[in-house]
């Protein structure tokens, strides 16, 4: 008796194991049918920017909220910058460094969240910015310096100022912990709620106090401002910049599931693996989809159009079958239809994702993908920063 449980359950682990085996096969990708960007909820087909801005987007923002992100908080009482010295600035011959402590109030509580500012010495200002949401955990509180990964020294060499914030300095990256920043602190009410605040709208909401400071800084072009994430960030910046304009350009690396890719494409990280490994990045509500992504109602080619006409940047490699490529170049080339048909960009992608030789830059979208492993390279910065040379001429 006891072996045929043992048999019984062994078989039972093994078919749920089986369940969870990522799809890597183009083969096995189901027939996806993607919800219209641009049918409205009352069988309105969409096709002006007043439209647009006033019936469509805002339904697709509100479903972004309620079923996948979760809502970004935007109010508090204070706000304020304090300028603290406690690093030693990795280049005192190209850039002037500030570490600036911002300081939150609401409902008697605060949070105090740590930016890292590079501004060129040489050149006049004001200077564009590029701010990069980081997480990497080797490098703690927003201390990071990786000529590859945020490569500060060839960004200011390019007349650019560059930020750096570290995601925990707001919400840990950790489900057992990720509230203990602002959302216990100064956002208490949004715990437990459906589509409440999480890390990703947790960390979006530190961009966005960057943001602040950067507007209010002599030195800085906060028109000219660039928000930059990769993978998990990655996704973090789309949505970020879903509910806060003031950016102008969003670069979105590797984001994969949850992020670029389409999710009714069940290839690489699924909804229900990302929501089981972390419960804590998306709306409670988002987990009705696992196993169940037809039943969402929008998928991932809606969000670019959510950031339109402010220009959108995506970027894969190869090897990073985890995040989809196709999924994503799918979701920037369905998405950029908002960017062509909506506010007459030149932004039709031509071609196939397999046919694709080297980078799409058209107006305000633009998409490479590189050879090797899912990271955050200079290739990926270097083939990125034409795409902004190219956005800011035109
Ligand atoms: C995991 C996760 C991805 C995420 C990645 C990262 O692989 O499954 O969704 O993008 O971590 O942030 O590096």
């Amino acid at each position: 008796m006891r072996s045929v449980w043992i048999w019984i359950f062994t078989l039972t682990s093994l078919t749920a194991m089986a369940q969870q085996e990522p799809n890597y096969e183009e083969s096995k990708v189901p027939a996806v049918v993607l919800p219209d960007i641009f049918l409205s909820e009352k069988g309105k087909w969409i096709r002006t920017i007043e439209e647009w801005e006033k019936v469509r987007r805002p339904e697709i923002f509100q479903l972004f909220e309620s079923e996948v992100y979760g809502k970004i908080p935007k109010d508090f009482d204070s706000m304020n910058f304090e300028k603290v010295k406690e690093s030693l600035n990795p280049y005192p011959e190209s850039a002037d460094l500030e570490e600036i402590n911002i300081t939150v109030r609401r409902n008697g509580k605060y949070h105090t969240m740590r930016v890292n500012l590079f501004l060129p010495k040489s050149g006049k200002g004001p200077f564009p910015v590029i701010l990069l949401i980081n997480y990497l955990p080797k490098y703690p509180d927003g201390k990071l310096v990786d000529e590859s990964f945020w490569p500060v020294k060839k960004l200011i060499e390019r007349g650019f100022a560059t930020a750096s914030f570290h995601a925990e300095t707001v919400a840990p990256d950790l489900t057992e912990s990720y509230q203990q920043g602002i959302i216990s602190t100064l956002y208490p009410e949004q715990i437990g709620q459906p589509n409440g605040l999480k890390a990703f709208g947790a960390w979006g909401w530190a961009a966005m106090r960057a943001m602040d400071y950067f507007e209010q800084h002599p030195q800085i072009d906060s028109k000219k401002s660039v928000l930059v994430g990769h993978s998990r960030t990655g996704k973090t910046a789309l949505w970020t910049s879903a509910n806060d304009p003031r950016w102008a350009i969003t670069y979105a690396n590797e984001s994969g599931c949850g992020g670029a890719a389409i999710s009714r494409r069940k290839y690489g990280e699924t909804v229900e693996a990302i929501n089981r490994r972390f419960p804590y990045w998306f709306a409670d509500n988002f987990r009705k989809y696992n196993e169940r992504e037809e039943a969402l109602p929008l998928d991932q080619h809606m969000l670019p159009g959510l950031i339109a006409p402010r220009a959108v940047y995506y970027s894969s490699a190869r090897e990073d079958r985890w995040a989809d490529p196709k999924g994503e170049y799918l979701g920037l080339s369905l998405g950029s239809r908002v960017f062509s048909e909506i506010y007459g960009k030149k932004a039709v992608f031509e071609q196939e994702f397999e046919a694709l030789s080297g980078p799409v830059h058209l107006e305000s979208v633009g998409y490479h993908i590189r050879e090797g492993k899912h990271d955050l390279t200079w290739e990926d910065w270097r083939i990125f920063l034409e795409f902004v040379s190219k956005t800011y001429k035109e």
